[in-house]
């Protein structure tokens, strides 16, 4: 299977395991990550974790071998497919933490961007290199790296194709962490820091920062004050604010 599924502590976690192809995205991965996202999304998990298996790639890209052949048509489909995917990882009912470990180039930098957080391993190198084979990111990365590191550092990587290593990747801010041992267990670690919180207030926080970048600041204010009100209606906030008072643990169960 080019995609395993598995559970741990609070924490699913999709393994890309096509080692042998350094787990490029092939249609087949692509639809196995989607009824992936799909049993996650019924499951108990609280986070997200999305690697690579193998020593060298988190993912090199679309699989450029399914490339020739297809129609215009054809080109558009799996271009709005993945994007189509990738963008559920927005909206999704739980964060997702990508741990980049090892190349992340193109279509599987591009998935890396669509999740809520990015952690990288030290061997971890990031690039868009679409323009070498004349093309250019279809699967999100246009939109989403400028939104992350700037106009400027984005269209440095989208326009030349260089490979931006992992220490470089922390001071743009384009993984927020540098990450050592085991990915899993790396991703895992880091989910324990928001796991334990109210599932829907987490889920108001994520809301309001990801429209923070595409809607004009009033109306970013207004997005906040909605979901803030909101939060305070939740049973979850009276439990967290009767546990500072009662000086214990706050006890949330996602109302
Ligand atoms: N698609 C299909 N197969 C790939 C692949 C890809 N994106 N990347 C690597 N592979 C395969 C190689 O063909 C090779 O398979 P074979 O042994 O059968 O030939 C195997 O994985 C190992 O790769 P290399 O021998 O090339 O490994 P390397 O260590 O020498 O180089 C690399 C690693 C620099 C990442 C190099 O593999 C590479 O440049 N890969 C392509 C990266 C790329 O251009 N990605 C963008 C794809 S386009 C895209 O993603 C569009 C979009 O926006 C959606």
């Amino acid at each position: 299977m080019p995609i395993d599924l598995t559970y741990r502590d609070d924490c699913a976690v999709i393994l890309l395991n096509r080692p042998q192809a350094l787990n490029a995205l092939s249609g087949e991965v692509l639809r196995q990550i989607a009824s992936s996202l799909d049993e996650v999304a019924q499951s108990k998990a609280r986070a997200l974790i999305v690697t690579g298996a193998g020593e060298k790639a988190f993912c090199a890209g679309a699989d450029i071998k399914e490339f020739s052949g297809r129609t215009m048509a054809q080109d558009r489909h799996a271009i709005e497919s993945g994007q189509a995917l990738f963008a559920r990882l927005d909206t999704f009912p739980i964060a997702s933490v990508a741990v980049i470990n090892g190349y992340a180039f193109g279509g599987g930098l591009e998935l890396a961007l669509a999740c809520t957080f990015r952690l990288a391993t030290a061997n971890a190198k990031m690039a868009l290199p679409e323009i070498k084979l004349g093309l250019i990111p279809g699967y999100g990365g246009t939109q989403r790296l400028p939104r992350l590191i700037g106009e400027a550092r984005a269209l440095d990587m989208v326009m030349t194709g260089r490979t931006v290593e992992a220490a470089e990747a922390e001071r743009i801010g384009l993984v927020s962490r540098l990450v050592e041992g085991d990915p899993v267990e790396a991703g895992v670690a880091f989910a324990r820091g928001f796991t334990q919180h109210s599932l829907p207030v987490l889920g108001f926080a994520r809301a309001a920062v990801q429209r923070a970048l595409s809607v004009p600041l009033h109306e970013g204010l207004k997005i906040e004050a909605d979901l803030a009100t909101l939060a305070f209606r939740t049973q979850d906030c009276a439990e967290g604010v009767a546990a500072f008072e009662q000086r214990r643990k706050a006890n949330f169960r996602d109302v």
